[in-house]
């Protein structure tokens, strides 16, 4: 039995008032004998009163059999613990309170979430509501449909053999039923799922978005945690990069909509059928192109001569690594062009893509940089990376095309395309850049009902009331006493654009005083003129 366990198991036995003196009680959640067990019990317990038993407690024990003495194994808590569960004596448990109780029940627990984790008391969840407003707005105004899916999933659906890191930073474990399960650490591969659920009623092409916690154990830096929340936009159905253009006006649409301009932000994009022509012209095996692509996403991370072993570790010939490196290293279309040709897909793709980014009119947001691969291995066409011109931060935001995930996933391949974007970088640019609207340091109510004594507490619900039942956010002062200082101030911590407040003498005359907490104009109004 873990200590904690066991502490609940006795806690109906401490009452405030127990005795200083070490003495026996009988556990009421322990298996006892009735119904001798329930009077004894009753009787230890006359300190604190009867009604302490919860009826449930009661019908629970009158139910259970009497445990042997022999069966219910002693338990010691820990060091310094509150309690002692002796061993049962006949079929009651006995629980010693220590003199120590008190001090026990002291000790303060770790008030910090888990490392790289965070908590959301309410100034920021404020933000966090405002970031995805943000999102879900644009995702509606594109035309998205919003779905979810669960936080803890099969491993399965993460087991890829790329050696990306992404799957060696996975939160898994075997649950109670010895299944390998999983924290998702992006959301496409629960997304595929969904898809594949679908099966033929999928009407296509089918726009879906999601907002969702992710959970990767990631070395902590600068915008990069062990859980973040991600939006998410996929297509699925459309074959031409007609759809990498819809992606990309949703995210530049988005940064516009917070203030963030392509000065500040760049979107980086390549095509991982560059990589393909290159390695089909050294004939490296399309087994090992998933593989070479996770490597090649090192480029800016490790030193060239890491990347150099590691690519030589997949039995990629010298020749090809130098292939290889020198077109990552093109900065622009044309240069591409003229390493692969006009008709090569890669360029087909990327010239259309850029000539939909001008007629959409955010082109001066895209740079072309053959090294963009990405670290997961399922892309297969276009690629794209979010990044601050700064050059501060971690990627803002990817994706891309990934035609063959359903496929690996036991299905039906179909054309594919996403993009995910995290929480926390782009929170670093906001806070950096001073983004963040004002009113988010507060709450925003729009009323506070403040009865300036208890006799008009009852209009003052009826009032309160009334404005919320006309859709207005009103929070009420609950007690009695509070000066108008107090009032107000707690008004101004609660973003509140009027204080109604009820004194003595309005209300005899048949009104309310307004307060208008933004002109600090003071009104007298008719309750029912109020809305
Ligand atoms: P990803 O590049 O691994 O792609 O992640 C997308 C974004 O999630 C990153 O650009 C970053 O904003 C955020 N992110 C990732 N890991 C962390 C972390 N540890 N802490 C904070 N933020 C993080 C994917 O996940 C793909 N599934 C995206 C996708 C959707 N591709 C197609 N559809």
């Amino acid at each position: 039995m873990r200590f904690s366990e066991s502490r609940l198991a006795c806690a109906p036995t401490t009452h405030p008032r127990a005795t200083k003196q070490p003495r026996t009680v009988v556990s009421p959640s322990e298996p006892a004998e009735t119904p001798l067990g329930l009077s004894a019990m009753l009787a230890a317990t006359s300190t604190p009163s009867r009604s302490m038993l919860r009826a449930p407690t009661l019908r629970a024990l009158l139910r259970r059999p009497a445990a042997p003495a022999a069966s219910t194994p002693a338990f010691h808590g820990p060091r310094g613990s509150r309690f002692m569960c002796a061993a049962s004596e006949g079929g009651r448990s006995v629980t010693t309170v220590d003199p120590n109780a008190k001090k026990a029940r002291k000790k303060m627990i770790d008030l910090q979430p888990p490392k790289g984790t965070r908590d959301f008391a309410p100034e920021e969840m404020r933000v966090r509501t405002w970031l995805f407003g943000h999102f879900r707005d644009v995702a509606r105004s594109f035309g998205f449909d919003e779905f979810d899916a669960p936080v803890l999933e099969s491993e399965e659906l993460y087991v890829r053999k790329a050696g990306e890191e992404i799957t060696q930073q996975l939160y898994n474990f075997s649950d109670k039923g010895d299944r390998r399960v999983a924290l998702r650490p992006e959301l496409t591969p629960s997304f595929a799922r969904l898809i594949l659920q679908q099966g033929k009623s999928l009407a296509l092409p089918a726009k879906w978005f999601a907002i969702g916690q992710c959970w990767r154990y990631e070395r902590m830096t600068r915008g990069r945690r062990r859980e973040h929340y991600q939006w998410n936009m996929d297509i699925v159905g459309v074959e031409g990069v007609e759809a990498e253009a819809e992606l990309l006006a949703a995210i530049t649409t988005f940064f516009a909509k917070i203030g963030i301009t392509s000065g500040d932000v760049g979107i980086k994009v390549s095509s991982r059928k560059v990589l393909q022509a290159v390695l089909s012209r050294f004939d490296v095996s399309e087994e090992n192109f998933a593989p070479v692509c996770v490597v090649v996403d090192k480029i800016e991370k490790l030193p060239r001569p890491k990347i150099v072993e590691e690519l030589e570790g997949l039995g990629v010939a010298e020749s090809a690594i130098e292939g290889i490196l020198g077109a990552m290293e093109l900065k622009t279309v044309e240069d591409l062009e003229a390493l692969l040709g006009a008709d090569a897909e890669a360029v087909v793709d990327l010239r259309t893509l850029f000539s939909h980014a001008e007629a959409y009119g955010y082109a001066d947001w895209l740079v072309f940089d053959a090294s963009v691969v990405r670290g997961l291995s399922y892309y297969t066409g276009v690629v794209f990376e979010g990044f601050d011109r700064a050059g501060e931060l971690r990627a803002i935001c990817g994706g891309g095309r990934y035609d063959k995930l359903l496929g690996a996933l036991g299905g039906e391949d179909r054309p594919m395309v996403g993009f995910g974007f995290g929480d926390a970088v782009i929170m670093e640019l906001v806070n950096d850049k001073g983004l963040l609207p004002s009113r988010l340091k507060t709450g925003s109510v729009d009323d506070l009902v403040y009865p300036m004594s208890e006799s008009l507490r009852s209009p003052a619900m009826q009032i309160a009331a009334k404005l919320r039942a006309a859709g207005r956010s009103v929070d009420l002062v609950l007690e009695g006493g509070k000066k108008p200082k107090w009032a107000f101030k707690h008004a101004e911590r609660s973003g509140a654009e009027r204080v109604v407040l009820l004194g003595e003498k309005e209300w005899e005359n048949g009104n309310v005083r307004v307060k208008n907490l933004a002109t600090r104009e003071e009104t007298d109004v008719k309750p029912e003129d109020l809305c």
